[in-house]
């Protein structure tokens, strides 16, 4: 079984609200809960420089944001969980794709054209209001996406354009400079539906109708006492089509509540006794989680440290592979041209397999890391071929191959899949600069 590789990243720019989690928390946190499934989740705090200049805002909301994602289950062992500012080398590969990006691409990009067609028909410069960072933030979204090989990358409609523009950069890269990049594929849930906010428009920020995930009970309810409504009177049959009331319910309940709720309305239930019903089945849900926010909000240093562990797990798969990138585009050490001349100079230690057979005539091989430790031990081969191409497979596209390989292929007791995928890059790594 081959693990899929899941990231998305959530830019720090507001307080979550129930659509947020609905449409993109609670289904994140149960696919990461998935055995085959690798996912990465980060605070995308560069990105939120792009549209606020509020430096005070941006903590405030990775706080809430990083609380809101830790207290609906996501678990920081499972799963990566970082913050984007605290791995340098994704700005790094930011300048690196920025180099084989076409400026013709970003020009139509939806982000930067949007704010464009506003100029023009406000009959300002076309390029009043923008940013430079505006301009190029699709390229830091691929240097995210890329950085860590993501296949599928769950978003929004209106980030698809993004991920293809990502795809766009990853091609012309591994076609410039070998295969180093996974394409990367968008995931559109279609069966979350986007939740109606307070005024039946879609919950949003921008719109002023949103329900913050952790509103407390007494907010919660008076919010939802403000749900827009028609004016039928308690007893008169109600619709649930075009209802925000029972859109939001659905986006919570089980499909018995729904329709007992759907017989409600056609049974009359006043509206106050609605909001009620509602009020009480996402108190039900959120409760729980709402303690263990408010506990996470009191304990900013906890946080913090949840992030920076999740940032070194990053960096053990960001840094071997930023060094390859470097080599690969030509940024490299001059003492590797050296290396290569007859008169020999000492090669730092390198993580080798090692091919044998035993004593049943099978064949079989070994993975050990530069200090000779072993990290991988693979099952019988009936042929050193069939052995070798294993090698070849894992050396070519490192530890997504590794979970291609199954049960066949074992980590060694105490050995992280980090370990590994670090060895193989360094191997990686290696091997280009000898082609050097
Ligand atoms: N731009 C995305 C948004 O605003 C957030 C984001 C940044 C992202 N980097 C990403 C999403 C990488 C997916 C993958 O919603």
């Amino acid at each position: 079984m081959s693990a899929i590789r899941f990231l998305t990243g959530i830019t720090p720019s507001g307080t979550p609200h129930l659509g947020n989690y609905v449409g993109s928390i609670r289904p994140s946190v149960q696919a990461s809960r998935r055995a085959d499934v690798e996912s990465f989740y980060f605070l995308a705090d560069y990105h939120a420089l792009i549209k606020i200049d509020d430096p005070a805002r941006i903590q405030r909301s990775t706080l809430e944001i990083a609380a809101s994602w830790l207290a609906a289950g996501l678990d920081p062992d499972r799963v990566t969980f970082y913050r984007q500012s605290d791995i340098p080398e994704i700005t790094e590969l930011t300048w690196l794709l920025t180099c084989v990006t076409g400026k013709g691409v970003l020009n139509r990009a939806h982000a930067y054209k949007a704010q464009v067609d506003k100029n023009l028909a406000a009959g300002v410069d076309t390029d009043a209001d923008v940013s430079a960072g505006l301009f190029m933030y699709p390229v830091l979204m691929g240097a995210d996406i890329l950085m860590f090989n993501a296949h599928q990358v769950p978003v929004g409609r209106d980030q698809v354009q993004h991920i293809e523009i990502a795809r766009d950069l990853a091609s012309s890269f591994n076609h410039r400079y070998g295969e180093h990049f996974t394409l990367p594929e968008a995931a559109i849930e279609e069966a979350v539906a986007t939740l109606p906010g307070l005024d039946g428009r879609k919950m949003s920020k921008s719109y002023d109708n949103s329900i913050p995930m952790f509103a407390s009970s007494k907010e919660l309810k008076k919010l939802i006492a403000g749900i827009v409504t028609d004016s039928r009177a308690p007893g008169e049959p109600k619709q649930v089509e075009g209802s925000a009331l029972y859109q939001i319910y659905q986006a919570f309940a089980s499909e018995a509540e729904s329709a007992a709720l759907r017989q409600a309305y056609a049974d009359g239930i006043s509206w106050a006794d609605a909001k009620e019903v509602l009020f009480e089945r996402i108190e039900r849900e959120i409760a729980p989680m709402r303690a263990t926010y408010v506990a996470l909000m009191a304990d900013p240093g906890k946080i913090e440290g949840i992030l920076l562990a999740g940032a070194a797990k990053a960096r053990k798969l960001s840094a071997p592979f930023a060094a390859r990138l470097r080599h690969a585009v030509g940024l490299r050490n001059l003492r590797s041209q050296a290396e290569a001349r007859p008169e020999k100079t000492v090669k730092a230690a390198q993580p080798t397999f090692k091919q044998y057979r035993e004593a049943d005539g099978k064949f079989y091989f070994k993975l050990a890391d530069a200090q000779g430790r072993v990290l991988l031990q693979s099952g019988a081969f009936d042929s050193p071929k069939d052995a070798g191409q294993s090698i070849r497979m894992l050396q070519s596209e490192s530890a997504s191959a590794l979970a291609g390989l199954g049960a066949w292929v074992q980590r060694a007791d105490g050995v992280t899949p980090d370990d590994v995928a670090s060895a193989l890059a360094q191997l990686q790594a290696s091997a280009l600069s000898n082609q050097a």
